[in-house]
């Protein structure tokens, strides 16, 4: 785990300083709102429906249980006793209050948490693989080279003003847990002749205009990392659309000029800025990595209990089976803990919950917890003959969902329960989803399936990437959902499909039920996932389940 550096704690702290000049300027009316704007969307404030809400970063995804402790502290003392995990490995707090944000942010900058280019056009918070370092199939840890990005691009005086947001996803498995190609820039660990370097994409999105990310180089090398990135980002900022807000992100460049042409530009620059990099970047990377290094991990324990548990409970058995993943030490367990306990708003958690991840992270996890973009919290490192004592310990804290990958396990964003730009509803659909496929109790019966919410075309919730995707619209005043399907976030990742006409917020739920239905109707068999039996039969099958009165019309 990376800890903060002198440099870095003096550099936030001088920021929060001077964010507290200018609150207090906006506060005495010295500043307009609209003067106001630029200065708090430079530290993660934005103006929501009902209050502002204050977005931090949680760097590739990793939190230390103090930094946690912190979150709760900072959600009792200033919000409302919780915070909401989001897709992009933030935490966000919807009601401080204006006068209090300083505070917050210097009590986040004692544990060297930060606010700062969680918004504006902007390099935004890095993410990773929630499994990073633990992951059995991971070829290398991506967090080293993540956070070695993270301190190029914070504050990079180049890239504070570019056309658009910017986001950059790192992962270190052939099985992409990053969505990497929904990115602006993607980096997929791969290994070739022996040498580990990256797959490098450009041109991915989600929003308005979603697009899968396209190779713009095969392999590079590790030691060229920032002067590439550095070279795709000053290509960008020459050719990125500043005329018009929505074409401005790198994907339309892409889009418009070619990915051939693009290259082109990348790897001129790349001629011209490599030899600019003397080789100290490699001993940042160097250092870095030795704050990386893999934990010593327990190879004397006995894994008998953990065997004799799953035999003897039921509901242990299930949790393991759908809540753990495979670590990379056969003893080990990397263990994700659901934040989508059936009814609740997906990736909330209260101020008691964090404290509890943070003590048991402590207890049986060495001390390391991650955000995932799937909205959950992870702890990678558990040993086998901790399991039972922590699933023990995590449903006494209402946190044992054995949902993991399942249909109740959705990401939705805030909607139009908070959000200022949202045309309808998400939280509740994603509610409702979940209460009735637990109520039918056929959520295992299903097997894998990705649920994917947004409450505007935004697509904040993934939902172009969702095997099953809900878009909420306003038609008229009402909200409305349009249901894409065989959209994909891993490794094949594809945009979702429209499947037709959308459903009021009364059709929605059935909607659903009768494309589930459906698909398990039509399944060869239990181990054939949605999205397969989807790629398998086209969406034919699948639209007469969504729309059975117009089938019988036609
Ligand atoms: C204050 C609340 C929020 C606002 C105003 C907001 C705004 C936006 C906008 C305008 C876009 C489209 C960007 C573009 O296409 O250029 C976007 C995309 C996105 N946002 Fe949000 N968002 C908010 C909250 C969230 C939350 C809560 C999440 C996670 C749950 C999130 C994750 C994302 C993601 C993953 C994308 C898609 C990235 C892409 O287009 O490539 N945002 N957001
Ligand atoms: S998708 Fe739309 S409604 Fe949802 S958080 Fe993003 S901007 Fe808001």
């Amino acid at each position: 785990m990376y800890h903060h550096s002198e440099f870095d704690r003096a550099f936030v702290v001088d920021r929060a300083q001077r964010f507290r000049d200018q609150v207090n300027r906006r506060i005495s009316g010295a500043l307009t709102e609209e003067e106001f704007r630029p200065l708090r969307l430079m530290n993660g404030v934005y103006l929501q429906l009902h209050a502002y809400m204050l977005r931090i970063a949680i760097p590739y995804g990793s939190i230390s249980p103090d930094q946690m402790r912190r979150l709760a502290h900072i959600a009792d003392r200033w919000d409302k006793g919780y915070g909401h995990f989001t897709t992009r490995q933030n935490i966000q707090f919807n009601w401080p209050k204006l006068v209090d944000i300083p505070d917050m942010l210097d009590s986040l900058a004692e544990v060297g948490m930060h606010a700062i280019q969680t918004s504006g056009n902007t390099i935004r918070n890095v993410t990773a693989d929630h499994f990073s370092g633990a992951a059995a199939d991971e070829i290398a840890d991506p967090r080293p080279y993540a956070e070695l990005i993270r301190q190029w691009s914070t504050d990079h005086p180049e890239f504070q003003f570019l056309p658009r947001k910017f986001k950059i996803a790192v992962s270190g498995s052939p099985n992409d847990r990053a969505v990497v190609k929904s990115h602006d820039i993607g980096l997929r660990m791969i290994r070739q002749d022996g040498e580990i370097g990256f797959e490098v994409s450009v041109g991915g999105g989600l929003g308005r205009t979603p697009l899968v990310g396209k190779v713009v180089r095969d392999f590079l090398p590790v030691r060229d990392l920032l002067p590439y990135l550095e070279a795709i980002l000053s290509a960008y900022n020459s050719v990125g659309r500043r005329d018009n807000k929505y074409k401005a992100r790198l994907k339309i460049a892409v889009q418009e000029l070619g990915i051939e042409h693009i290259r082109e530009l990348v790897e001129a620059r790349f001629a011209e800025i490599r030899p600019l990099f003397d080789g100290s970047d490699q001993e940042v990377l160097e250092r870095i990595s030795q704050q990386f290094a893999a934990p010593a991990l327990q190879d004397d324990r006995s894994t008998a209990d953990y065997d004799a548990a799953r035999d003897a409970d039921p509901v242990f058995r299930s949790w393991a089976d759908t809540n753990l993943h495979e670590h990379r030490h056969p003893d080990y367990a990397i263990v994700t803990v659901s934040l989508k306990k059936h009814g609740a708003t997906p990736g909330d958690a209260t101020s008691e919950q964090m404290r509890v991840l943070a003590d048991l992270a402590e207890k049986y996890g060495i001390g390391d917890l991650r955000i995932s973009h799937e909205q959950n919290v992870v702890l990678p490192y558990v040993h086998r003959a901790d399991l039972a004592a922590l699933h023990a310990a995590l449903r006494e804290a209402d946190l044992a969902t054995a949902n993991i990958g399942l249909i109740s396990d959705i990401i939705a964003c805030p909607g139009l329960d908070y959000c200022a730009l949202a045309t309808a509803r998400s939280i509740p659909i994603a509610q409702q989803i979940a209460e009735r496929f637990d109520e039918l109790k056929l959520e295992h019966e299903i097997g894998e399936m990705k649920i994917k919410i947004s409450g505007c075309i935004n697509a904040c919730g993934h939902h172009h990437v969702g095997h099953i995707g809900i878009l909420g619209l306003d038609r008229a005043g009402v909200e409305n959902y349009q249901v894409t399907l065989g959209g994909d976030g891993t490794e094949t990742m594809a945009v979702g499909e429209r499947a037709g006409p959308g459903f009021s917020k009364d059709e929605i739920i059935p909607a659903i039920e009768r494309l589930v239905q459906g698909y398990l109707a039509v399944r060869e068999d239990a181990s054939e996932t949605f999205l397969q039996a989807y790629r398998r039969l086209g969406p034919d099958p699948f639209k007469a389940a969504l729309y059975p009165a117009e089938q019988k019309a036609a």
